[in-house]
Order: structure tokens, then sequence, then C-alpha cells
């Protein structure tokens, strides 16, 4: 069975696959994704991005179903993703999540229904989790603004929190609680 999560018309999550390949290498070469991001390469080559579908699978195979989720337009395909970190295991209390959205698509409130739907299929999903975090760099408003419209909170400036390319960098910590335990 494919796994799905619907998120408005016209979007979906579903599973990366080999197919994504050059999406993937078109929209990843973007410096301001890798400016805000830790982990995606630059350049981004296809080596890269057949490493990262092979290890989407291989999460697959370790966790039993899917927490590196392709953002899927019906009409364009892939245009962005946004992975759960299994910080402490799938039986929790804590999780993270991180995303990144192809620079066509921006500004039309598309991550924050992501943020907003992954949330809740991740609380339905998972009894045990009571806490979602999210870092940002200080300099990424538009991410952190995406949060606070998903319902989480700004509890603080871990400062010099993150090494980038050599300079040290402001770290703003977000987070959403389990609705009824805030
Ligand atoms: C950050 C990112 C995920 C946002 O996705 P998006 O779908 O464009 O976000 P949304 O449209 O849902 O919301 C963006 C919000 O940020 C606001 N915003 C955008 N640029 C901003 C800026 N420079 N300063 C303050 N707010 C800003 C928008 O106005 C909007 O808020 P509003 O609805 O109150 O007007 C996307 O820009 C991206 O992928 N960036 C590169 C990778 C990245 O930063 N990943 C996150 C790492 S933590």
């Amino acid at each position: 069975m494919e796994e799905k999560i619907p998120v408005r018309e016209q979007i979906q999550l579903t599973p990366f696959g080999p197919e994504d390949k050059s999406k993937l290498v078109l929209y990843l070469n973007d410096p301001i994704i890798y400016r805000n991001t830790l982990l995606i390469p630059s350049p981004y080559t296809e080596a890269d991005a057949e490493w990262w579908i092979g290890k989407t699978q291989e999460n697959f195979e370790l966790y039993g179903r899917t927490y590196n989720w392709a953002i899927r337009h019906v009409e364009h395909g892939l245009i962005g993703g946004t992975s759960v970190f299994i910080r402490t295991g799938l039986e929790g209390h804590l999780d993270e999540i991180g995303y990144w959205l192809a620079e066509p698509f921006r500004g039309q409130g598309i991550v924050t229904d992501v943020v907003k739907v992954l949330c809740n299929w991740l609380f339905e999903i998972r009894p045990a989790l009571v806490r979602i975090e999210a870092k940002v760099h200080s300099y990424n408003p538009a991410s952190a603004r995406v949060l606070e419209k998903a319902g989480f909170e700004r509890e603080g400036l871990l400062r010099k929190a993150t090494i980038k390319n050599g300079e040290l960098i402001d770290t703003i910590l977000m987070a959403k609680i389990r609705p009824g335990l805030e």
C-alpha cells in the first residue's frame, strides 16, 4: 500500500522514489536552501539525489513506514520535502522536523499547511509523542513564521549553536506541544 497524506487541494505527501532524481537536482541546487539547512550538500549532484532516495528507502525499512516525505503537486510533481528525524525512537516523547520547498512555489502557504498536517498525523500515529521541535537559523524569518502559523512557539535563541561553513550561527528553537497538554 502506498502511503499518502493529503495536504490541500493539489498537494499531498508521498514517499520519494527513483523518478525524483532530476527534480531533486534541479531544486536543491539553490543557495537559499543550502544556506538555511544543514544536511543538504552544495553543489547538489545526481549522486546526492541517489543517496537520498536510497536513504529514504532504508529509513522506511528501519521504521516500518514513511517519515521522509516528498511534497507533491498533482500538476508539477515533486516540489519539496519534509522529514521527521526520529530523535528519540518511535516510542519517544520528542521529535524534530525539517522541510524545504522549491523556489517557484514559495509564498502560497504550502509549507504552513504541510507542517500542520504532518504534526497532526504524527500526534495521531505516535501516542507517546508530546513535543515536536524545529530549529531555524536566526536569519530565516520565513521559516520561523511558518512554524508560528502552524502552532509552534518560539522557546528561545540558542546562541552560536550551529556551525555552517565554519561560521557560528544563532538558532531559534521552536516547539509544538500535543494539543491538550500545552
Ligand atoms: C521557509 C520555507 C519552507 C517557507 O515555505 P512557504 O511555503 O513559502 O511558506 P508559507 O507561504 O507557508 O509562509 C511563509 C511566511 O513567511 C513570511 N515571510 C517570507 N519571507 C519573510 C521575511 N523575509 N521576513 C518575515 N517573514 C517572511 C511570509 O510572509 C509568510 O507569512 P504570512 O502568511 O504571515 O504572510 C521556504 O521558503 C523554503 O523552503 N526556504 C528554503 C529552505 C528553508 O529555509 N527550510 C527551512 C529550514 S529551517
